[in-house]
């Protein structure tokens, strides 16, 4: 497929008098991790949640696999989440269902063929991944913040999707938690293979896995490409947000990453 997994054409949302997003382009690379920075209220959730389909610009394209998500059928929209596996900002994991419950909850919703046993091995395969062996049965409310967080990127993984959204993943967690959040991106990106967006405001790790990031201010991209390139910007407010906490990658030790074709 030559086409970029996600594409954003010219999009603008407003809330009321609220510009959030004010045009809007770019392709997300396949196979390949995205972070998309910018601080709080910028509009990196509302543009994530135009990717799955949950909120329609008031202008524009978001094609997702090719799928416009605001004008086609609900049925092929539905088709498209299959594909798709995301971590929401607040973890949104249901207190009433146990911890194996809720990373199967997406495979009963989308894989309704699966048997029993089949399900209970998928999740109990991403337990292992997200390093919480054995945890199935484990109420929610009982686990930790970091357990939380976990159990939000296993069930985001568990049907095996080709893109894979994370709304901040480290937020509301301490810095040691937060960098072992990080260290199992990481780890999902090497193994999993697909394609990965990551939205930060909290820079630092996150952006080490980044191959390319995607920066947006009060509405519009103002910077995108390689991590290399952006990091080096000498835009003054990307200067500005990157700051001096950034940990720069040895030169050669990351390749050039390859632009989309448009
Ligand atoms: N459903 C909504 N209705 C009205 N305003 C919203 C809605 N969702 C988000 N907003 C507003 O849009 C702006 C961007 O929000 P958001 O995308 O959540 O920011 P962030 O970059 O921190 O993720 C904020 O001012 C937020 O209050
Ligand atoms: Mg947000």
């Amino acid at each position: 497929m030559d086409e970029a997994p996600v594409r954003l054409v010219n999009v603008h949302k407003r809330f009321g008098s609220l510009v959030v997003l004010d045009g809007v382009s770019f392709d997300i690379p396949l196979g390949q991790t995205t972070a998309i920075i910018g601080p709080s209220g910028t509009g990196k959730s509302v543009m994530l949640k135009h990717i799955v389909g949950l909120i329609r610009p008031d202008q524009g394209e978001v094609r997702v696999f090719g799928t416009d998500m605001a004008r086609a059928p609900e049925r092929d929209v539905y088709a498209v989440r299959r594909r798709l596996g995301m971590l929401f900002q607040d973890g949104a994991l249901f207190d009433s269902l146990s911890t194996g419950d809720n990373i199967a909850f997406p495979l009963k919703q989308h894989f309704p063929q699966l048997s029993e046993r089949e399900r209970r091995e998928r999740v109990e395969e991403v337990l292992e991944m997200v390093e919480l062996p054995g945890l199935y049965d484990r109420p929610t409310p009982a686990l930790s913040g970091g357990q939380r967080k976990r159990v939000g990127l296993a069930r985001a993984i568990v049907t095996r999707p080709e893109l894979v959204l994370f709304d901040e993943p480290n937020s509301g967690l301490d810095p040691m938690t937060s960098d072992a959040i990080d260290a199992l991106i990481g780890h999902l990106k090497e193994t999993l293979h697909v394609t990965f967006v990551v939205i930060t405001h909290d820079i630092v790790g996150t952006i080490n896995v980044a191959d390319h990031i995607a920066m947006l201010y009060q509405g519009k991209l103002v910077a995108w490409g390689p991590k290399d390139e952006v990091v080096r910007s000498d835009q003054e407010i990307v200067r500005r947000f990157l700051g001096r906490n950034l940990v720069l990658p040895e030169p050669g030790t990351v390749g050039p990453a390859r632009l989309p074709s448009m």
